[in-house]
């Protein structure tokens, strides 16, 4: 085995001068991996200006606002890197043991998505995202019997199962499973443990390590378990205990569709689901697993950084998932398409968009600025899952509506490409689900993401720092309180400025005329 690579001596000079020209002084700061620390602003000054407000705080130090985090580094992390503008997914991105002169290829660099998902499996890379490197034959199999030993529940979550309302969306239900989850696991919970619970593992503290590795099975191993009491409560099922000698996948499978024993089919002791279309989901899985800072993995490290259970933090990422923006967006693009209708509507449509009337969902992404590499595996995989399932109708409108977005100036000069959501619908709908668990089939892999990030925070050697942002205040300055009697007219005017006026159904209605004061009754 080689060394390890020294970083390549510096040649030229890494920083940045900055001059501030109300004040006419002049800074330097160090550029480190292409980045300066936003706090280096902080020690910019100057007295206050003509157009400063006291809430400009300028004497304070310079702000650096950044709506969306269009640019702005929240970690330094190992687990997945992506080149937005020439379409690379790489999951974790470390340094190897090779010399440069033999191996010149192989310094810095992480596994390309294309390769992972034609010749791993889903938990060997949850391996890899949460370890770092790919497993020995061994440390595998120690990862998934553990994973898959974790997949039972406590029998008294089926009566947390059936609280819910019969139509109750399942993201809702996956949601509150999380949070839920933990409850079950005080040992876990640094509010009752004390705050280093897990933080300690830096400083090599081994039980902490073992109790962080514990939570990580669980939540892996229960995901496909809560995901598939979600969707079983809806259908009317019975639950059923996860099974032993499948793979992540088939035990998902297994779960959401297995019946009585007396069932003809899943009665049978060798019920196993479709092998192409338990290979189709692991692929799907291998490419929802980590996707770097995207919306819910910020969520997660965000919840995660005041210390809470690691149960919460992954609740709190999938709600954040569960937008249109992001995790929703395979659901949204399956309602578009019905919408369309056929192929003959995608010009409309599309002229439609232009006007900002629609939204094409499935298309655009923060990051890639060319196809999302994800989405040519995907498409790959819903022919050879349609070519088991029979071919989805929709699937002539969605080629019609790619390639006509494809050719359009507007969406060719804004770079909008399709990401991983335009196929994935369409590959989740072939193989029977309903669209409102589209978003739970996202979330399921996704837990591995989370949890790598979770565990590379508490791991952090200069340890957790609360994520507590700033903000740029544009509300009134200091104004005095003025008693009701003396406050005259409407108090603002303005879009959201007062509550909105609404209606009430007729139940409200009856209760109100009948318990009711005349005064009030004049009113309905
Ligand atoms: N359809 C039409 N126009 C679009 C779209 C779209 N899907 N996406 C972006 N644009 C336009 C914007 O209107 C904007 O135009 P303008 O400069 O003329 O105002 C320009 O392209 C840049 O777009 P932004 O909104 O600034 O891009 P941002 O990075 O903020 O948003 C996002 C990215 C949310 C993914 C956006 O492209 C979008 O809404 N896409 C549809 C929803 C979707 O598919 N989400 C899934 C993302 S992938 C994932 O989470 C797995």
């Amino acid at each position: 085995m080689g060394k390890l690579l020294p970083t390549p001596a510096l040649k030229r000079d890494d920083s940045l001068n900055v001059k501030d020209n109300r004040t006419g002084k002049e800074y330097t700061v160090q550029v480190t991996h292409n980045s300066i620390p936003a706090t280096f602003f902080k020690g910019i000054r100057a007295p206050a200006g003509p157009n400063d407000r006291p809430e400009d705080e300028t004497e304070r130090g310079l702000r650096v606002a950044d709506k969306g985090f269009l640019n702005t580094a929240v970690i330094e992390s190992s687990i997945t890197y992506i080149d937005g503008d020439n379409g690379v997914l790489r999951y974790r991105y470390v340094r190897v043991y090779v010399t440069v002169a033999t191996h010149p290829e192989a310094y810095r660099r992480g596994y390309p998505i294309e390769q992972l998902a034609a010749r791993s499996s889903f938990l060997e890379v949850s391996y890899l995202l949460i370890y770092g490197a790919l497993p020995s034959g061994s440390q595998l199999s120690h990862f998934t019997s553990e994973v898959l030993l974790h997949g039972p529940i406590h029998s008294d979550a089926e009566g947390f199962f059936r609280s819910f309302r019969y139509d109750a969306h399942p993201m809702a239900m996956l949601t509150s499973a999380f949070s839920y989850l933990g409850s079950y696991y005080g040992e876990a919970n640094p509010s009752l443990q004390g705050q280093d619970l897990f933080t300690k593992a830096a400083k090599g503290d081994a039980t902490a390590l073992q109790n962080m590795d514990r939570q990580i099975f669980r939540m892996i191993g229960k995901a496909t378990t809560l995901a598939a009491m979600a969707y079983r409560i809806r259908q009317g099922r019975d639950f059923v205990v996860p099974p032993t000698g499948m793979s992540y996948t088939e035990s998902f499978l297994y779960q959401l569709d297995h019946l009585s024993p007396t069932d003809q089919l899943s009665g049978l002791q060798s019920y196993k689901p479709h092998p192409v279309l338990a290979k189709a989901l692991d692929i799907l899985f291998i490419l929802h697993a980590d996707h770097e800072m995207n919306a819910s993995s910020t969520t997660v490290l965000q919840t995660g950084s005041s210390l809470p259970d690691p149960f919460s933090a992954v609740a709190a990422g999938c709600a954040s998932l569960y937008g249109p923006l992001h995790g929703g967006a395979n659901e949204a693009v399956i309602r578009m398409l019905l919408s369309i209708g056929s192929p003959k509507n995608v010009p409309a449509f599309l002229e439609a968009v232009k006007k900002r009337e629609k939204v094409l969902s499935g298309f655009g992404h923060r990051v890639y600025k060319t196809s999302d590499p994800r989405s040519f595996i995907i498409r790959k995989v819903a022919d050879e899952v349609f070519a088991v399932t029979g071919r989805d109708p929709l699937l002539d409108t969605a080629m019609a509506l790619h390639d006509a977005a494809l050719k359009d100036e507007y969406f060719v000069s804004r770079k909008l490409a399709p990401n991983v959501d335009f196929w994935s619908g369409l590959i989740y709908r072939a193989m029977g689900f309903p669209m409102d668990f589209f978003p739970v089939l996202f979330v399921v892999p996704r837990v591995v993401g989370w949890v790598a990030h979770w565990r590379q925070m508490m791991l952090s050697p200069s340890g957790v720092k609360i994520w507590r942002p700033r903000q740029v205040y544009v509300g009134p300055s200091t104004r005095d309180y003025v008693p009701l009697e003396e406050r005259k007219g409407a108090a603002q005017v303005g879009i959201g400025m007062e509550p909105s006026v609404i209606e009430h159904s007729g139940m409200t209605k009856r209760r109100k005329l009948a318990e009711a004061s005349d005064k009030v009754r004049s009113k309905l």
